[in-house]
């Protein structure tokens, strides 16, 4: 029987890759995509994926699209509840169990509002297998925590009739591969600060705070691991209580990154000096902001705060550890994207 997908956010960043990356590695899954804006070239390039036009809030199209599916992959806003619910009410539909990947972040883990650690490094680091108890035990106003509490909700009353894994990726960095969206957050944010700080190359306290990352390519190394799991029915290894992934191949501390990146965009005339500065936590607060979201503190969160995660789960079940080029030798293309 062909193994049937219902993939969400498939014009993201990470959504987009992982459609790429299935849709190119398994010709023979049959692969539904909800799209709320068609990208051009969509058909061309996947000419045997269904368009299913609708977005987060259709209740009813997303319930159908999971029923239909025997693996549902949702990205693209890892807190929006009522597209999760969605998604398992319709799964819980099947007659047999479906299965489904969720995208949530390791901001579930980060410091940002933990003042003593901005700016610092943080002797805590997280594992996927051995801090679960505590990541689900952590405040329901923490980040993702709003999605993850409902997915460990459906595992504990659902036993047997959904099986579901959440891929908890760190920082990723790379080109992505869909049509899109095709860079990351991190980096032109920091071009941004740095810009809009007058040309500072910055950081904040010591500049010691460190984050997790992950190229895009293996990155989908795991995700496409697990989607494979899932069509071999592999759920005692990937998915419930063993269905936590973290992804980071490495870690860097701010100061780190900065350096290298004050030496590229001196290179490109961008700033006149190098060498990173120690700034206020108000030019921190004011050097980046979202549009939608101006009073949440986003350059403490991005740049003076930890979130240390161990991919020791995919570790132990397939040797997954990074193959990729490091962040640090693959700033300069992402610099260049972004100035
Ligand atoms: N990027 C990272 O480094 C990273 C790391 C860890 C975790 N994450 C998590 O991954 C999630 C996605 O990140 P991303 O970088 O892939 O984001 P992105 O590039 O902005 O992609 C978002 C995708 O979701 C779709 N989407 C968003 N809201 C929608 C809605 N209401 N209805 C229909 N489609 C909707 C977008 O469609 P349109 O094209 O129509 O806008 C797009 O396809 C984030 O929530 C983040 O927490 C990201």
């Amino acid at each position: 029987m062909t193994f049937k997908i219902f993939l969400t956010g498939g014009s993201g960043y990470v959504g987009g890759s992982v459609l790429h990356t299935i849709a190119r590695a398994h010709p023979e899954y049959e692969i539904s995509v909800l799209l709320r804006r068609v990208p051009e070239a969509f058909s061309s390039t996947y000419p045997d994926v269904k368009i299913i036009k609708g977005n987060y809030d259709d209740f009813s199209t997303i319930a159908a699209g999971a029923e239909a599916a025997n693996l549902v992959i949702h990205n693209g806003d890892s807190d929006h509840e009522g597209s999760l619910n969605a998604i398992i009410t319709g799964l819980l539909r099947r007659s047999d169990a479906g299965y489904l990947i969720h995208l949530s972040g390791s901001g579930i883990v980060a410091d940002g509002n933990d003042g003593r650690y901005h700016g610092k490094l943080n002797p805590k680091i997280w594992s996927d297998l051995t801090s679960l108890e505590e990541i689900r035990s952590l405040p329901a106003d923490t980040l993702h925590q709003n999605t993850e509490t409902i997915i460990h909700n459906a595992i504990r009353d659902y036993p047997g009739k959904i099986n579901i894994a959440i891929m908890c990726p760190p920082d990723i960095y790379g080109k992505g591969k869909g049509l899109v969206k095709t860079h990351s957050v991190f980096v032109p944010m920091l071009v941004q600060g740095i810009k809009a700080l007058g040309g500072k190359v910055f950081f904040y306290g010591e500049g010691t705070n460190t984050r997790s990352w992950v190229s895009m390519d293996d990155l989908m190394v795991l995700y496409l691991k697990v989607v494979q799991a899932s069509a071999s029915g592999d759920v005692a290894g990937y998915f419930n209580n063993s269905g936590y992934f973290f992804a980071g191949t490495q870690e860097h501390s701010h100061l780190d990154i900065v350096t290298v990146t004050g030496k590229i965009l001196h290179q490109q005339g961008v700033v006149s000096d190098p060498k990173p500065i120690q700034i206020s936590l108000e030019e921190l607060d004011a050097c980046v902001t979202i549009p939608g979201y101006e009073d949440m503190k986003v350059g403490r969160y991005l740049f003076a705060s930890n979130s240390r995660t161990r991919a020791e789960r995919s570790g132990k079940l397939f040797g997954y550890k990074g193959q990729s080029p490091g962040l640090l030798e693959s700033l300069e293309a992402e610099i260049l994207a972004s100035i």
